[in-house]
């Protein structure tokens, strides 16, 4: 059933080019962006005026990540939380609010008790979750499903990349309605979001090499990922990645806030991957590879085709096609899936299974 690969999460991994396609093309129509199952007219569009982004784990970093691309594109202020710390914490919730839960299994305990809660103080809640018919796709106002199929593995993969393409059409429409996006931007936008699939396909074919690479580091002791902006967001899932399956210990860092800490941690030869795919910020961060670098470290790049600048500062780099700014995350978690997977193949590690963690997380 693993249809000829060594585990699940490798061939989840390889699902991803369908699983983003099977999420957006359902909902493109005529060249515009319909999401039925949204239950939203285009006045509760114009209507909303805070978005809510709740759920755990990886989940949790498609929200951050989707933050940006709502603010970024639909001007509308979001706030982003981990399940277990919104439901303590008395959120302000009017109005008009939208609260979004993403969850893969539909069945995480602290997103559901989130979604209660939203729901008892009258907010309305969506659900971007992928097991159809699961609590969260029941009790939540309107589900928008990830159409990723069943993920076995428990690292996640292809539901996360599923979850990412469901925000970006979100925001693209909500962008749309309430005119921050033109027609033209739209048209633009849905040919960028069309190319990701074989974009990550090219990618997933990179994997001997990444192999490779992570054969250096079965070894180390810790290993770094810094980034601004989205690539913060990225950051965060390629090191939950690389820990929960490998084991070895990972922190991921917003670039500048390195020096307030963490770079004493930098020793000779240890591994900084750091993620660079906003034109705006490239340069900032390079400033933090270098400082990472004159300690010691070994860095290693995610990057945009066109930023050969990096390799001043970078002792590996790598590439990836062009897409819209705020699709980056798509593409840039490939090699940081492949990276965390070989390791801990390497490493001889129960990778589909790890040790103390479930694939749904069903208690408080
Ligand atoms: O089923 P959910 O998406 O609600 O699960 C949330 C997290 O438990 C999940 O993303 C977890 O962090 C994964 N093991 C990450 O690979």
């Amino acid at each position: 059933e693993k249809g000829g690969y060594e585990h699940f999460m490798l061939k989840e991994m390889y699902e991803q080019p369908k699983a983003i396609m099977d999420t957006f093309s359902p909902r493109l129509k005529n060249g515009n962006i319909v999401i039925e199952e949204l239950g939203m007219s285009e006045e509760d569009i114009r209507s909303i005026r805070k978005i809510m982004i709740v759920a755990c784990g990886s989940a949790y970093h498609t929200g951050m990540t989707s933050k940006y691309v709502f603010e970024g594109l639909a001007r509308i202020p979001v706030e982003v939380d981990l399940a277990s710390e919104f439901r303590y914490r008395n959120p302000i919730l009017d109005e008009g609010t939208l609260l979004i839960v993403v969850s893969q299994s539909g069945e995480t305990a602290d997103t559901l008790a989130a979604l209660r809660e939203a729901k008892d103080k009258g907010v309305r809640v969506l659900g971007i979750v992928n097991v159809v018919g699961s609590s969260i796709a029941r009790e939540a106002d309107n589900v928008m499903y990830t159409w990723a199929g069943p993920e076995i593995a428990v690292a996640t993969t292809k539901a996360y990349s599923a979850q990412l393409i469901s925000l970006y059409l979100l925001a693209m429409k909500f962008a749309h309605v309430r005119g921050e996006l033109s027609d033209k931007g739209l048209a633009d936008m849905i040919e960028e979001l069309k190319e990701l699939p074989t974009q990550v396909e090219m990618l997933l074919n990179n994997k001997n090499k990444i192999q490779k690479f992570a054969n250096r580091y079965l070894a180390a002791k810790s290993i770094f990922f810094i980034g601004r902006g989205i690539d913060y967001a990225i950051s965060l899932e390629g090191s939950l990645k690389l820990k929960e399956v490998s084991y070895i210990h990972s922190e991921a860092y917003a670039a500048g806030e390195l020096k307030h800490g963490t770079i004493s941690l930098i020793e000779e030869g240890t591994l900084v991957c750091s993620v660079l795919t906003q034109e705006e910020l490239y340069k900032k961060t390079i400033s933090n590879m270098v400082e990472v670098k004159t300690r010691g470290a070994f860095v290693m790049a995610v990057t945009n085709v066109d930023n050969t600048e990096v390799e001043k500062a970078a002792d590996y780099v790598i590439y990836l096609p062009k897409t819209n700014k705020y699709f980056t995350n798509s593409l840039a978690i490939i090699p940081l899936q492949l990276f965390g997977y070989y390791v801990a193949v390497g490493r001889g590690c129960d990778v589909d299974k790890p040790r103390n963690l479930a694939k749904s997380v069903t208690v408080e």
